[in-house]
């Protein structure tokens, strides 16, 4: 059983590897695992990843891989290789075989993601699908999980249509988590963290109600708490 820490995970969506390391070292031991996604990947994210992992941290790449599934396996090996412990990909069959079978046995999960949150079912008309998002969310999620995806990366009010779908073997990771009270900022859902782990979230991804709180520590203490709570733990 994870403990309510590791299921806190802190999106570090910052500019530069030096704001990165001072909200490291501002949160400390109240948070173990951190997401790195495009904005800090491609601006020095990848060495900063490796030097968390040296730190004992456990890093989740938001990179949202698509590609020929040579190229996505051979992407997925360097993860591996670097030690991440979460890569997200693109729900595609291809790219979910490819990506399963080159993450090896070094401890990286693959987390696919089904739709993107910002595509309603205009968007997917628009690239030429015959399909609504409420029908495509879940045609994916089966894929991933006949396929051997570890998780998904959804909504939390996704999470509670999609748990019934994957069982209790897949992971799923959620964002859009705003305590209660917290501003919404562009999330369109949002969920309190005890909610999302009532609704089958595993994994919980908060930005900026930490990164933008005036005590960062003291906000993801309350989260991991209000997580600890929601467990019985
Ligand atoms: O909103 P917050 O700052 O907590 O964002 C945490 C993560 O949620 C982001 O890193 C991104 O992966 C995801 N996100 C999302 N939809 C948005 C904004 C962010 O799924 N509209």
């Amino acid at each position: 059983m994870l403990e309510a820490r590791d299921r806190l995970i802190v999106a570090l969506d910052v500019p530069t590897v030096a704001a990165a390391k001072t909200m490291v070292d501002r949160l400390g031991d109240t948070v173990a695992f951190y997401k790195i996604g495009y904005q800090l990947a491609f601006a020095g994210g990848l060495p900063f990843a490796d030097t968390l992992i040296g730190a004992g941290k456990y890093v989740f790449l938001d990179l949202k891989l698509h590609d020929t599934g040579n190229i996505v396996a051979k992407g997925v090996e360097s993860v591996a290789r670097l030690g991440a412990t979460f890569l997200t990909i693109h729900a595609y069959p291809q790219t979910m075989r490819a990506a399963v079978e080159a993450r090896g046995e070094r401890g990286l999960r693959i987390l696919a993601v089904t739709v993107l949150t910002s595509y309603d079912d205009a968007d997917l008309a628009a690239s030429g699908y015959d399909f609504t998002v409420a029908e495509l969310v879940p045609e994916r999620a089966a894929q991933a999980r006949d396929i051997g995806v570890d998780g998904l990366f959804c909504s939390a009010e996704e999470a509670a249509k999609l748990r019934p779908i994957v069982g209790s073997g897949m992971m799923l990771v959620t964002p859009g988590i705003r305590p209660a009270g917290v501003d919404a900022d562009d999330q369109k859902r949002v969920m309190t963290p005890a909610r999302a782990i009532a609704a089958g979230a595993d994994y919980l991804v908060v930005g900026r109600p930490i990164l933008e709180a005036p005590d960062p520590k003291a906000a993801a203490a309350a989260i991991v708490a209000e997580i600890a709570a929601a467990l019985g733990s």
